[in-house]
């Protein structure tokens, strides 16, 4: 289906193009003075500069012809030449019985479905999961259900980092610890214990532990360098010790990512593409892409006119260790080959963007894929209260776990304060309460563009009141009650309500009505965008300007306790319309709502 703006557009571009103009002059936007009209367009200004003909003149004929047109209640002049464009109440009808129609997504789907790899979480194995991949996992998730829900074929991948340095570092603290231990047995012929040797609170005390020990001492960080070389290389004890540290860290990430309401189709990581380099690189040296640099082996992807250096991308060290580079372009090789994906979408740090420069444009010089295929979906970072990435109050990294430990605490004091969930059990509201809290948590996440940095304000993010998913779950459960009141007894979630047939201008008469009509219909344009900019945000702020509409429609007009019976049907179905569209809006950002609060 057409979205809104689309359809106006199209209006526009007619009566454009029969007054001899060019179409493309026609395009819709929102008013920038909701209280003169609903949507604008500015076209006769550009067309009377390309024309040397007044705006205003070309604006009046263009209003003339679209005046009188069933879409429009009115068509104004205004300014300079803007035409300023009111919606009948017939064409916002005619909307909202398509919202009803179709809920999801406002109907919006994809005009070019594509094979997607979206590739995000990203967390190492060793390392804890930390706030850092939080944003990752939120961002991706969402729009993993976005571009699925508008009709593409979507992989996602969590791309384990599991085969770098730091696994070289544990495997060598685990040793100056258990030297016993059979993995660091050279001669040891197997078969190795099957029980991991470390738990996970094991693998978070010898992590940093190994790190600090190999910043001090060169020494120890060459035996980890050894390690790691050696892990790569196959050496079958480090190999099978290795296996251990992804499966209990693996357990440990889905628990993590499944209380964020985040998963996973593949669990692949940086060491699947390991076994691909060697033919790769083969490759690549027969096309003659690669130069020895130092002893090094690089491919060099500068280009004429690049504003800044794009330094080459090393393939092989000069020790023939690799890099990230290394494996993110094998991983590229392999998933051409699992999936063959029309496109690869990486959710990661935007401050990775110089990496995942190098890492495009080598693939494309390898004849890999089209580097207009692969986009660096990257992201600013959640910072402290004093503008630098957020650590905890002793300076370190805060775990997600203790992160998540800590939001649902909060949400649950939140519920105490406000007298709500108070009279379900303990163990309903420790539910609700982790809806609020990870509402609270993602929402804060997706309530700006993911390329902005935010502050990670707990107390903001967990109020009732103000831009935030506590304020939004509230907004449903208030819809839901409405509905309840009103006679419905399974409220919003139940099947169509017996006010199918209401009149729509009936309900549209009172301003904040038709305010709130007006915002459901907007639902698809900022589907659109949405995907168009792979910017989850603007479903957030879709939410938000439908629940904000819901609560002064509320406070205006009296709904279940209307006593005219036609009036108080329709503003029903309106209440039903905006609630479920809400509610598709937040499960597609990945927030589930409680049934009651
Ligand atoms: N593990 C990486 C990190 O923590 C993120 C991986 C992102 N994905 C990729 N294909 N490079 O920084």
């Amino acid at each position: 289906m057409r979205t809104l703006i689309e359809d106006l557009s199209a209006i526009l571009e007619d009566a454009f193009e029969a007054e001899g103009l060019d179409r493309r002059l026609g395009a819709a936007r929102p008013a920038d003075r909701p209280d003169l009209a609903d949507y604008q367009c500015n076209g006769a200004l550009a067309a009377a500069k390309a024309a040397g003909r007044n705006p205003r003149e070309i604006g009046a004929a263009v209003a003339e012809r679209l005046a009188g047109h069933a879409s429009f209640s009115s068509v104004d002049l205004a300014g300079p030449g803007f035409i300023n464009l009111r919606l009948s109440n017939a064409a916002l009808s005619a909307r909202l019985d398509a919202a009803e129609a179709a809920p999801r997504l406002g109907g919006w789907r994809t005009p070019a479905v594509e094979k997607i790899v979206l590739d995000y979480g990203g967390p190492n194995i060793a390392k804890p999961l930390h706030v850092g991949h939080l944003r990752s996992a939120i961002i991706g998730e969402a729009l993993k259900r976005l571009l699925r829900g508008v009709g593409h074929e979507v992989v996602s991948d969590i791309h384990l980092g599991d085969w770098g340095l730091p696994i070289g570092q544990l495997i060598t603290e685990l040793e100056l610890e258990a030297p016993e231990l059979p993995y660091f047995d050279a001669a040891f012929e197997g078969p190795y214990p099957d029980d991991s040797p470390l738990a996970l609170k094991d693998l978070e005390r010898l992590y940093p532990q190994a790190s600090a020990a190999c910043k001090a001492d060169p020494a120890r960080a060459a035996e980890a360098k050894r390690a790691t070389a050696d892990l790569q290389a196959g050496r079958p004890g480090y190999r099978a010790l290795w296996r251990h540290f992804i499966d209990v860290s693996r357990r440990a990430i889905e628990r993590e990512y499944a209380d964020l309401g985040v998963s996973f189709d593949v669990w692949k990581g940086e060491s699947d593409a390991d076994p691909l380099i060697p033919e790769m690189a083969a490759e690549l040296r027969a096309a003659g892409l690669t130069e020895n640099d130092d002893g090094a082996e690089i491919i060099r992807v500068a280009r004429d006119g690049d504003r800044k250096e794009v330094p080459p991308l090393i393939l092989f060290k000069s020790d023939g260790g690799v890099l990230y580079g290394t494996t993110d372009l094998a991983t590229i090789l392999d998933r051409r080959r699992t999936f063959d994906p029309d496109r690869i979408l990486y959710v990661v740090d935007q401050r990775q963007g110089l990496h995942f420069e190098q890492v495009f444009r080598a693939a494309d010089r390898a004849g890999l894929i089209d580097a207009g295929r692969l986009e660096h979906v990257g992201f600013g970072t959640m910072n402290g209260k004093d503008g630098k990435p957020f650590k905890t109050r002793e300076g370190g990294v805060l775990k997600l776990r203790d992160l998540i430990d800590a939001v649902d605490a909060k949400a649950l004091e939140r519920l105490e304060e406000g007298g709500l969930a108070a009279d379900m059990s303990a163990e309903a509201r420790a539910d609700v309460a982790r809806k609020v809290g990870v509402a609270a948590l993602k929402f804060a996440d997706l309530a700006s563009p993911r390329t902005s940095d935010y502050v990670f304000d707990i107390d903001k993010f967990m109020s009732f009141e103000g831009k935030t998913g506590p304020y939004l779950l509230y907004a449903v459960v208030r819809i839901d009650s409405v509905l309840k009141k009103a006679g419905r007894a399974d409220g919003l979630r139940g099947q169509a309500a017996s006010e199918k047939d209401a009149d729509w201008p009936r309900a549209l008469a009172d301003a904040p009505a038709r305010d709130l009509a007006m915002a459901i219909a907007g639902y698809g344009d900022a589907v659109k965008a949405a995907v168009d900019k792979r910017m989850p945000h603007f479903l957030a702020e879709h939410a938000y300007a439908v629940a904000q509409s819901f609560a002064k429609f509320y406070a205006a007009c009296r709904i279940a306790d209307e006593p005219d019976a036609g009036t108080r049907d329709a503003r029903l179905r309106l209440s039903v319309a905006a609630g479920r569209q809400l509610l598709d809006a937040l499960a597609t950002i990945g927030i589930d709502a409680p049934e009651k609060m």
